[in-house]
């Protein structure tokens, strides 16, 4: 019906005819008791038997390139070749990284804890400020702000843009001396699926030089750094080069993990900042453990060892279907309506839905009364708040296909539902 106009140029009258047509539809969806999920940011169950081989990848070889028996405690830097596989994900080099245990958002809670009330290195603690700040590229991961949260930081938002964070925003952001760190999510950002631009790599390698706080922190969460799934894929600076020739190494944060390159919550996990910061990691780590898990380093070095490429490449056959989907949908049901855009990530795990301002929410709640259970309204912004509420998280990874194209179909029904409704409301 409004395929070559938007539908903000639809009549009142053709408005209701529309909507007495989309009500029917979404009715009759209710009585089909679906029960869909495109809440869950992690890889399906084909996707983790792509990793089964890790167990019993050792065959009873514990011994690792150093000599050191992986059996035993110690060892809070990691092996050497479990460090070389983290230098692969994070384009830097091995010795600068800390191959830890499974979780890099345990190390991100750490790093934040540790700049906060000591000091990351030589810099003095974030407490020392009035009202120490994170700034947020939104929509961005929910997780990021939690821990923010929890910590007591308080948050600004800064927007993204396709090149990474608006750093105009950034910059003017950055002279307030309460502002002592950013998030970053530099490839295939979750939720936007945007990769950095090289001219963005080299600003945030920069801004703690320009930053109006000694102490200022570039949180560099690489999680999903090799997560591509189309050709060509997006490069990302390296950021370790760019902050050593801009002398602000101990100023970066790099974190990385293999969740959702093996086993997610079995993986193994990464962090990097410059000599000083990392020491002070070092030292905070081994107050809290005797050594990382090595049994499962020396698995994963010995099982991705030389062949993360083609290893990725097999996650990407599995992924490139369901995002493909999305897509299709997306487009077929509202392009050139004018009431929603979307991203088009080459890799990660997430696609940005952008729906008119005010309602997400109740898109969200729509879908969920036809069963399809989306990330809650305003997840993507720090404390849950979307100012504009219209952003919605799309996560194809974990379902089958089949249920992300049904899930899609009503989701860009509710979409069309409730925009109709809203534009003939506003013409009343
Ligand atoms: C941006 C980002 N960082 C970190 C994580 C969690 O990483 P890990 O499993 O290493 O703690 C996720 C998981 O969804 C993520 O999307």
């Amino acid at each position: 019906m409004c395929n070559d106009m938007t539908m903000k140029s639809l009549s009142a009258a053709e408005l209701a005819q529309l909507i007495e047509e989309l009500s029917t539809a979404y009715e009759r969806l209710q009585g089909n008791n679906l029960k869909l999920d495109l809440t869950r940011g992690k890889p399906d169950a084909q996707q983790l038997a792509l990793s089964d081989a890790l167990d019993g990848v050792l065959a009873g070889d514990y011994m690792a390139s150093d000599g050191t028996d992986v059996r035993n405690y110690g060892g809070l830097l990691g092996l050497p070749e479990t460090r070389a596989l983290g230098a692969e994900l994070m384009d830097t080099p091995a010795d600068a990284i800390i191959a830890g245990g499974n979780s890099s958002l345990q190390l991100m809670f750490i790093t934040l804890e540790l700049a906060l009330h000591q000091g990351l290195g030589n810099l003095i603690p974030w407490a020392e400020a009035e009202s120490p700040t994170i700034l947020c590229p939104v929509p961005g991961y929910d997780r990021h702000f939690t821990v923010c949260e929890e910590l007591g930081l308080a948050m600004r938002c800064v927007d993204m843009t396709e090149t990474g964070p608006d750093m105009a925003q950034v910059a003017r952001a950055v002279a307030d001396p309460n502002v002592v760190g950013i998030w970053n999510v530099p490839k295939y950002s979750n939720p936007t699926g945007v990769t950095y631009s090289a001219e963005t790599v080299e600003q945030m390698a920069q801004l703690p030089a320009s930053a109006a706080a000694d102490n200022f922190l570039v949180l560099w969460d690489n999680a999903y750094a090799v997560h591509d799934f189309a050709e060509p894929h997006d490069e990302l600076a390296s950021i370790h080069s760019a902050a050593a020739a801009a002398g602000t190494s101990d100023h970066i944060v790099q974190f990385a993990s293999t969740s959702k390159i093996t086993f997610a919550g079995a993986g193994v996990a990464f962090v990097a900042s410059g000599e000083h910061g990392n020491a002070a990691i070092v030292k905070r780590l081994s107050t809290m453990t005797v050594g990382p898990d090595k049994v499962n380093q020396l698995r994963h070095a010995r099982f991705l060892g030389g062949r993360l490429r083609e290893h990725m490449a097999k996650h990407a056959e599995l992924l490139a279907p369901k995002f493909a989907c999305v897509e299709e949908k997306l487009s077929q049901e509202l392009a050139d309506l004018g009431i929603a855009s979307w991203t088009k990530p080459n890799g990660g795990y997430f696609v940005s839905l952008d729906v008119m301002p005010g309602l997400a929410r109740k898109i969200i709640a729509m879908a969920a009364g036809a069963g399809v259970t989306l990330t809650p309204a305003g997840a993507t912004f720090p404390y849950g708040d979307d100012p504009r509420d219209r952003n919605i998280r799309i996560a194809p990874t974990y379902a089958p296909l089949a249920d992300v194209a049904t899930s899609l179909d009503i989701l860009t029904l509710c979409v069309r539902l409730a925009s109709a409704r809203t534009l003939l409301e506003q013409m009343q």
